[in-house]
């Protein structure tokens, strides 16, 4: 696209913000924690009523006009006649119905809306689940907390909620253009603004329009996406042949037709179901843990930051079963004694004389114990504190240590393999000299999805680090040669050689040095400054650590050319990208080369901003490590949705 194009585009998208349509909720109605201007509603910026319509995809218990009337609030007859289908029938799962319903601002209430009510049906029933899977992202969990009493904790089966949905009214703008009403339509898998567009004989740039979309933007399935139409829309919505999910399977019983799709309602519905049911489990006991961790004789009272009430509710409920997860996982697999102590002789054939084929690159060797390959590393004098904080730490993103062995005044740790060795080796495989084994580095580069992937592992680990190990630990020295890659290209924070122990809890490990080391272009500003260790200080080398898997450049500038002038930091150069007009131009021009654009640019904005905070030059401005993680998650889970061919490593890695 030429500049011309593009200042024509960003001035265009300007006035038509100016005339006011609605905010695309961006996915953002994931996040049930923060409210966003687009998810509690649309706003009120035209008439007060109008007739609107919905969409809705039949699917059981809401596959006949009653129950889904009854549902929505809408009209039997009305939907009866929108969609040419009759009263009694079951209507196939799958059909994409117009429901017609009156949308109005109403009270001192700020939002287009139609009201509905919902009785809870399930234990353990939340606002997302009613929001996403019972109204298929009608509405958002954001606004239904904003307009109902009952508190996230408080929904018991039977209770009664208000269900603000989502619809809008013509702005004049868009009366003048002919447009008569505005439909609210689900986004599914596969489906662009053109395709959407298509369905309703509509302009594409009308969609963007209404939808305040930027030219580029990006839509994502399971969002509702405004649709003005000049007519009643269709009668019978066809989609165009959109590739099925799976090969549909046998009807489970002959006469309901698209048993495909129902299934895979089932199985969400199931699903959900048992996690929520997990969560309960899990929520319970990660109290117990986390109790019984405050009440350890040389804490100080309950009164710590990372540790304090008001921080753990607000850990949303996705980010609570993977916390409680790791915990339980944590308790079965720990494992204190667990260290071998080698013999020299073991670890010289496990390294064959610790020969150069075997080095891995500085002190460590590749080693193979009875064909189990481990990397083994030499290091001088006493490694005692390593071997101690290691040998507590059971995490799968954090390197297993399995075992030692000391002689003649060295130390030998024996660590798990990581195949894929650092992550510093993928980003940076150019700039240097390649280590033996990754001849062929250069032909491959990790893709978006591995690089949100390690970014999520990391931040899990550093999560476990800071809130969860016992005692709490701060790394230190987190860089991107410090973070391993195992075969499938998960994360493995290694090197513990300078973490410290969290000694008070309260002021979050306030400690000070006067001996000051790391590596340059990681360390935060008031530990270079003042010695100052802090767990502040891991989530700043971390957001280094995110600017290098986004851009793919040095942390430090050097005499190559690559973005950054002589010595300056990479950290010190986000705030710039992010700053002022063109944002998204610019953070394309940021992002590393090697990933050509193959990646969702809202989600690496949304990585940028992380990053952003993390490397913030006052500690006080960055956020702890346990909020990076839950954004990592949710960037993690769009991204899923996002790549189609990722599905199969998200698998794999579920499987784990
Ligand atoms: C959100 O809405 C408020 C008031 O309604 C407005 O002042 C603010 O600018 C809006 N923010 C964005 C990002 O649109
Ligand atoms: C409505 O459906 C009937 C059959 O069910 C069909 O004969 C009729 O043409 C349809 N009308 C419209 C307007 O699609
Ligand atoms: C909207 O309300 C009017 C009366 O206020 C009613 O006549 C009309 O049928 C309603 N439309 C829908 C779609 O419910
Ligand atoms: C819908 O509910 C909200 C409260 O959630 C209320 O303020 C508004 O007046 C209601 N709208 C209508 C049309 O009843
Ligand atoms: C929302 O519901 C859809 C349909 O079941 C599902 O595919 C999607 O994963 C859900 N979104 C989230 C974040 O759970
Ligand atoms: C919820 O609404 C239904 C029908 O509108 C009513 O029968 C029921 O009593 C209500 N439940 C509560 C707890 O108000």
């Amino acid at each position: 696209m030429t500049w011309p194009t593009l200042i024509t585009l960003t001035i265009f998208s300007l006035i038509s913000n100016t005339i006011s349509q609605q905010e695309y909720v961006n996915n953002k109605q994931l996040d049930c924690d923060n409210t966003y201007n687009s998810t509690s509603g649309n706003i009120c910026n035209s008439v007060n009523s109008c007739q609107s319509y919905l969409t809705f995809i039949s699917n059981p218990p809401y596959n006949t006009l009653s129950s889904i009337s009854n549902l929505l609030n809408a009209s039997p007859s009305l939907i009866s006649q929108s969609n040419n289908i009759s009263t009694l029938q079951t209507i196939p799962t799958g059909t994409i119905l117009t429901v017609p319903v009156n949308c109005s601002c109403s009270g001192n209430n700020k939002y287009y809306q139609h009201n509905s009510t919902y009785t809870m049906k399930t234990v353990g029933e939340s606002y997302f689940a009613v929001a996403n899977l019972t109204y298929q992202a009608l509405t958002t969990c954001q606004a239904l907390i904003a307009q109902n009493p009952y508190g996230i904790k408080n929904l018991v089966v039977g209770l009664n909620i208000t269900v603000p949905l989502r619809c809008a009214c013509p702005t004049k703008k868009q009366r003048d253009q002919g447009i008569k009403y505005l439909l609210t339509y689900l986004v599914s898998k596969d489906e662009s603004v053109s395709s959407i567009a298509d369905i309703f004989g509509a302009d594409p740039q009308t969609v963007i329009e209404a939808n305040k979309l930027s030219p580029t933007a990006f839509i994502f399935y399971f969002t509702p996406l405004l649709v003005p139409l000049k007519n009643e829309p269709p009668r019978n919505i066809v989609k165009q042949a959109s590739p099925p999910e799976s090969p549909p399977p046998p009807p489970a019983n002959p006469g309901d037709s698209g048993s495909s799709s129902s299934k895979k309602w089932v199985i969400v519905g199931v699903a959900v179901g048992v996690v929520v049911l997990l969560l309960v489990v899990l929520a319970l006991f990660s109290h117990c843990f986390y109790k019984r961790q405050r009440r350890q004789p040389e804490l100080p009272p309950p009164v710590g930051k990372p540790f304090s009430d008001s921080d753990n509710k607000k850990i949303s409920d996705t980010t609570s079963t993977t916390q409680s997860w790791s915990l339980s996982s944590e308790g079965i697999r720990y494992a204190v004694d667990s260290l071998t102590q080698y013999k020299f002789q073991d670890l010289q054939n496990a390294t064959m004389f610790f020969s150069e084929e075997n080095k891995i690159k500085g002190s460590v060797y590749r080693a193979s114990f009875k064909g189990d390959a481990a990397a083994v590393k030499i290091l001088k004098g006493d490694v005692s504190s390593e071997i101690n904080i290691l040998k507590r730490i059971n995490h799968a993103n954090i390197i297993r240590l399995s075992g030692f062995c000391v002689y003649k005044g060295n130390t030998y740790l024996v660590y798990e393999f990581a195949q894929n060795n650092s992550l510093d080796d993928w980003l940076h495989s150019e700039n240097k000299n390649k280590s033996k084994s990754h001849e062929n580095l250069n032909s491959t580069c990790l893709s978006w999805f591995q690089r949100v992937q390690i970014a999520h592992d990391v931040a899990d680990a550093l999560n476990y680090l800071h809130n969860y190990a016992n005692p709490p630990h701060v790394h230190k020295n987190l860089q991107s040669g410090n973070i391993l890659l195992d075969g499938k290209f998960r994360g493995k924070v290694s090197n513990f050689g300078l973490a410290r122990v969290m000694e008070n809890e309260d002021n979050e490990g306030f400690q000070l040095t006067r001996h000051v080391i790391g590596t340059q272009g990681y360390m935060a500003p008031e530990y270079i400054e003042n010695g100052l260790i802090t767990p502040k200080m891991d989530v700043f080398a971390f957001g280094v650590v995110i600017l290098e898997l986004l851009t793919g450049r040095e942390v430090v500038g050097g005499d190559k050319n690559n973005g950054l002038l002589r010595d300056q930091l990479l950290s010190s150069t986000v705030n710039e990208v992010l700053e002022g007009e063109n944002d998204r131009e610019k953070l394309r021009g940021f992002m590393d080369p090697n990933l050509r654009d193959e990646y969702p640019l809202d989600l690496a904005y949304s990585m940028a901003e992380i990053a952003k905070r993390c490397v913030a030059r006052d500690l006080n401005s960055r956020p702890n490590v346990s909020e990076v993680f839950m954004v990592l998650s949710k960037i993690q889970s769009s991204t899923l949705d996002w790549d189609p061919s990722s599905r199969s490593v998200s698998q794999v890695s579920d499987s784990r």
